[in-house]
């Protein structure tokens, strides 16, 4: 650990009392100087810090900034997960493609994305400090068909969460959109590649995009009467609470991979079953009324004339 997480990492846990420099180097074997230098550096990554004469340093509870030593704070499986947390990338699944060959369980997060990536080639408005932004990779023993349980997993893990940390009442969209009260907050995107000798997946890039605070200068005009935050107004350590959150839970869920109580569980979050929707596959689009999520978590619908379709994630969006 760095002389700044360590200074980080006694704040944090003082919750809001204050620390002198003196005491603060002391308990930690390093200088005054060093100690300055760290809260200064705290400063700059967006911690607000209280600094008062003859009573030293505390963070301000209207401090939300991603760290690692913040999320590990409420992390249940710190020997899973390992993390690089960076101010700003293009994209944190682009970055992770690089890595794929570390551990399973690197979790590579950002404040800022500047060419975030949204399904279908879309970009994911991904601004500074208001939202999470990272990709963790896995390594499962599992078949390409079945990567689809890794994105449903994700999806009931950051319904979970949200829940545990707020009153918000989060469902989810067919097939990896999170919304509350009928607007989008969070997007998925699981990439990925298999082995075409075995058909078995070699790694998998699930990244995760949540807006949390709405930015200053609103959403980009594209998503404005789609797109909401989580939160109306800034929370104390809310981001790494949640981010360490959404670990737990998927990782509760992904050592047992029990398909039959993902699926319940997906199920239960969904909210497109008995809605009409638009169908794209392709060039084709359809008017279809939602039937059912079956056990595969495809969307079996019935169009117009009465036919049913099976939809398969990776083919098709739906539009409500
Ligand atoms: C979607 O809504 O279409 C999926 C959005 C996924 C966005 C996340 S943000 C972290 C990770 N890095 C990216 O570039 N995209 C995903």
């Amino acid at each position: 650990m760095t002389v700044k997480q360590k200074v980080l990492q006694l704040l944090l846990n003082a919750d809001s009392q204050y620390f002198s420099g003196e005491q603060i180097a002391q308990e930690l074997g390093v200088t005054r100087a060093s100690v300055w230098k760290s809260v200064k550096a705290l400063e700059k990554d967006g911690f607000h810090i209280d600094a008062i004469s003859n009573k030293g340093y505390a963070i301000l509870d209207i401090s939300d900034v991603l760290s690692e030593v913040g999320i590990k704070k409420q992390l249940n499986y710190e020997d899973v997960f390992s993390f690089e947390i960076y101010d700003t990338v293009e994209s944190t699944n682009k970055l992770m493609r690089e890595k794929v060959s570390s551990t399973q369980g690197l979790v590579i997060a950002a404040k800022e994305q500047t060419s975030g990536i949204g399904r279908m080639q879309r970009h994911f408005y991904s601004p500074k400090n208001t939202g999470i932004y990272f990709s963790l990779l896995l390594k499962p023993t599992i078949e390409a068909s079945e990567t689809i349980f890794i994105t449903t997993m994700a999806a009931v893990a950051v319904c979970k969460a949200i829940q545990n940390c707020t009153d918000k009442k989060p469902e989810i969209k067919w097939v990896n959109d999170i919304f509350i009260d009928g607007k989008k907050v969070c997007g998925i995107l699981t990439q990925g590649s298999f082995s075409m000798e075995n058909n078995k997946i070699e790694h998998v890039i699930l990244g995760i995009g949540l807006n949390v605070y709405t930015p200053k200068i609103g959403f980009d005009e594209s998503i404005k009467d789609i797109a909401d935050s989580i939160l109306n107004e800034q929370k104390y350590e809310f981001k790494n609470e949640l981010l360490a959150n959404i670990l737990n839970e998927f990782w509760a869920m992904y050592e047992n991979m029990d398909i039959e109580q993902i699926q319940k569980l997906y199920k239960s979050y969904s909210f497109v079953i008995g809605k009409n929707v638009s169908v794209h596959a392709g060039d084709n689009e359809y008017m279809a009324k939602v039937l059912d999520i079956n056990e595969s978590c495809n969307l079996i619908v019935q169009d117009e004339n009465g036919e049913i379709h099976t939809l398969n994630s990776g083919e098709i969006s739906i539009k409500l």
